[in-house]
């Protein structure tokens, strides 16, 4: 065992000694490793930062505050009902996968933008229904007023439309009336024009169908004067000036050669006729 002790004491100064002779390398080895493994951290914490940076920044409001009109969306989402949900919320998908095909997006939009500023083809896109279905899972058929009926799962699993078809203004921006709600306009313009889906006003209200005064044969000819003593809004007042819009429709009067066959109508009609077409000047054109 003595014998042991002192070869192991012996072994450990031989290997010493060489240690003491290479001194001056071995400093200098040591001196490139530590280069090397503050280059290697600092190129790290560089990919981090040039990856996680712009992941981060997109989803800031205030980066886009610099940018007048993004600025105004995003005082928009500050007052909505969804202003105590974070952008990230919306904007990236679930799992993993939602957050890979995020970052796959955002770092080249981040770096197009500071170069050429934001345009519609680097901003983040639309939320899918796999955002809004972190939360929203179970929906009304009916409108919380009673009036409008909305068979969601129909129009989300059957027909596979993503939230944001119909609900454009949820937070950056208002409706035409003012609201984060999906608008009319949509519906009607979108699929139910008569053709793909029904525009049946009672198919989607259910208390507005045309009242009795409407069967009058000369309604037509009556209805203006009818406003006074009834409410026309609470059914027609879907756009802000509904008197107008729904005068810049082609009437149903005005049907095959209308341009010569007016004539009859005219006679019947008189000063009726100018209440859509501005002025007599518009017949003035022609006689
Ligand atoms: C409740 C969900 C929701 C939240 C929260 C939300 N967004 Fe959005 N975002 C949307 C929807 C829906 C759209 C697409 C409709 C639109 O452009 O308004 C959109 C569109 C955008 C766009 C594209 C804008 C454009 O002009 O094309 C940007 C940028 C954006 N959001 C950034 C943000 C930022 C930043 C936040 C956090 C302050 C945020 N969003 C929070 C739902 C959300
Ligand atoms: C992180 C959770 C969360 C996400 C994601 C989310 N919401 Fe909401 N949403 C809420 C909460 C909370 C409310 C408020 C409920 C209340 O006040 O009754 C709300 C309210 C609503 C309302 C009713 C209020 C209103 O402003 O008309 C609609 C519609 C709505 N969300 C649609 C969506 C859509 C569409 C998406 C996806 C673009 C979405 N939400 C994403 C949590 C969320
Ligand atoms: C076909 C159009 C359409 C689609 C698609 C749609 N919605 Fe709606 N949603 C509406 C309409 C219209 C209303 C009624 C708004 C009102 O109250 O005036 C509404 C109301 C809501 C409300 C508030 C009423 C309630 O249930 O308390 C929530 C929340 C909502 N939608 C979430 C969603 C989510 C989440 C999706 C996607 C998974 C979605 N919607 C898809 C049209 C749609
Ligand atoms: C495809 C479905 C659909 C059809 C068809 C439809 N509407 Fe609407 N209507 C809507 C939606 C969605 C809104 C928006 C609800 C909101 O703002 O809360 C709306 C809003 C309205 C409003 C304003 C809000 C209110 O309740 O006062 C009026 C008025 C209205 N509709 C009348 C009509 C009349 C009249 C017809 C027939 C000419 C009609 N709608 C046909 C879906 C429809
Ligand atoms: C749903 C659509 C609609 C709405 C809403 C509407 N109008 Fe009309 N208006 C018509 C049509 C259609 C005609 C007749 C066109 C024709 O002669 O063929 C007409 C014609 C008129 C005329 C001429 C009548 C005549 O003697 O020939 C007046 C006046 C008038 N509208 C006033 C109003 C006022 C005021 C409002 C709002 C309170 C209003 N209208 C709302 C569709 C509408
Ligand atoms: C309770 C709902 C309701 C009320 C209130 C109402 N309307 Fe209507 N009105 C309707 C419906 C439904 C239609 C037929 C849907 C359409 O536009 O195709 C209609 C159609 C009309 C038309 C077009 C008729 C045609 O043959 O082209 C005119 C014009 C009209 N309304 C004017 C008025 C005026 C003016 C008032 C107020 C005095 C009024 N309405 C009140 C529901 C209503
Ligand atoms: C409800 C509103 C409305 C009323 C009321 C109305 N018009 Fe028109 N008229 C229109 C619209 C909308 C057009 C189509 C304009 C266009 O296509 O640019 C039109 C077009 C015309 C044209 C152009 C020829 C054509 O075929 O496009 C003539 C002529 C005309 N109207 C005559 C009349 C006469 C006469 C009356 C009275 C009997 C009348 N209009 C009442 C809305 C109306
Ligand atoms: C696009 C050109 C055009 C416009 C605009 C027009 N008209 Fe006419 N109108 C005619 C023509 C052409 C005739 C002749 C038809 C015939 O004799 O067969 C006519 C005939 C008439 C007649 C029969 C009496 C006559 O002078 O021969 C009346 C009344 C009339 N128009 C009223 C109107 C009124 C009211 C307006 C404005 C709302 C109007 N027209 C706008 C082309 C037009």
């Amino acid at each position: 065992m003595p014998e042991r002790e002192s070869d192991v004491a012996a072994h450990s100064a031989d290997d010493h000694r060489p240690a003491r002779d290479d001194g001056a390398i071995g400093r200098t080895g040591d001196l490139r490793r530590r280069i090397l493994a503050w280059g290697l951290g600092f190129l790290a914490v560089l990919v981090i930062v040039v990856l996680a940076l712009p992941i981060i920044s997109v989803l800031q409001p205030d980066y886009y505050r610099r940018y007048p009109a993004l600025g105004q969306r995003m005082d928009n989402w500050e007052v909505s009902t969804h202003s105590r949900i974070s952008c990230a919320e919306c904007h990236v998908e679930p799992g993993v996968g939602g957050l890979l095909s995020f970052a796959a997006r955002s770092i080249p939009a981040f770096y197009s933008q500071l170069v050429s500023g934001p345009d519609t083809t680097n901003l983040l896109v639309a939320p899918g229904r796999e955002a809004c279905q972190k939360c929203h899972t179970s929906y009304r058929s009916v409108a919380p007023g009673g009036d409008l009926l909305i068979p969601h799962r129909a129009h989300v699993e059957i027909l596979e439309l993503d939230c944001v078809v119909c609900h454009k203004d949820l937070v950056h921006s208002l409706n035409r009336r003012g609201f984060n709600r999906p608008e009319m306009e949509t519906c009607l313009e979108q699929c139910h024009d008569g053709d793909q889906a029904t525009d049946e006003c009672v198919k989607c209200h259910t208390r507005k169908e045309a009242p009795e005064t409407h069967a009058a044969e000369d309604w037509l000819a009556i209805h203006g004067a009818k406003a006074e003593e009834q409410d026309c809004g609470v059914c027609h007042d879907w756009t802000p000036d509904y008197c107008a819009d729904c005068h810049e429709k082609r009437p149903a009067s005005h049907v095959g050669n209308w341009k010569k066959d007016h004539a009859p109508h005219a006679l019947k009609r008189g000063d009726g006729c100018l209440v859509c077409h501005g002025g007599q000047e518009f017949c003035d054109e022609c006689h």
